[in-house]
């Protein structure tokens, strides 16, 4: 493990931002081709949705993947933000494609619908998380008051599962996957926090 982490940091963490970025890219691509099928407003709704998840569950994946002696905590706030950024579009998407603007429509559903309920508590919960992002809010913050805060990360995660949970009709095994994975370092987490005391 020690040549992997070796290795691992000599990759500049721009690498993760350009990487995260390549789907953004291939998506703006596909729309602009037709590439998308019959509906691609869903098709850009859903892929930024998706993705948002991945990361942000990729992001919570870091700490606990650190017992196993793998260290990627320098990617760790790129995979965060990247997350944000997904869940963001995900929401305009949503706002100006899929409501087309209609105010009246989206404040009824934001009240309304359970899954648009669950995803917004989402969206609201990594929002301090972003903007604490950076190293000036990481020092004024404080290590430990920073950290306690970026236990949302885990907020955003349950609230945006759930919201995938509701969302899909039946029992599909696709929410369900991260439905499992999210719990597994949920249960991790809860066990470290156990051993330290
Ligand atoms: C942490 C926050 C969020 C996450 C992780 C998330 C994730 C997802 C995922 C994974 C899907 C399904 C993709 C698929 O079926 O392949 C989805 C669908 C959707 N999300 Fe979100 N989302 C979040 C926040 C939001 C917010 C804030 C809104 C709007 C207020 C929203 C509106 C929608 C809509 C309208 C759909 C499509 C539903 C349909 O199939 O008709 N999401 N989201």
């Amino acid at each position: 493990m020690d040549r992997i982490n070796t290795v691992l940091r000599r990759v500049p963490t721009g690498v993760v931002w350009v990487g995260g970025l390549v789907p953004l890219a291939w998506l703006v691509w596909a729309a602009a081709s037709n590439a998308l099928g019959p509906d691609p407003v869903k098709g850009i709704e859903l892929r930024l949705g998706l993705w948002g998840l991945q990361f942000l569950i990729a992001s919570l994946a870091i700490t606990p993947l650190r017992q196993t002696g793998l260290n990627l905590i320098r990617f760790r706030r790129a995979l965060g933000v990247l997350a944000f950024i997904y869940i963001t579009l995900h929401f305009s998407a949503w706002v100006v494609l899929d409501m087309g603007l209609r105010w009246d429509e989206i404040t009824a559903d934001l009240v309304k619908r359970p899954y648009v309920i669950l995803g917004m508590v989402g969206l609201l919960a990594m929002l301090p998380l972003a903007i604490t992002s950076t190293n000036a809010a990481i020092r004024k913050l404080g290590g430990a008051r920073w950290r306690q805060l970026h236990r949302l990360a885990y907020v955003a995660g349950i609230a945006g599962v759930a919201h995938f949970v509701v969302l899909v009709k039946g029992w599909p095994p696709e929410p369900l996957l991260y439905a499992g994975a999210l719990a597994i370092l949920l249960l991790l987490r809860l066990s470290r926090r156990r051993q330290a005391a």
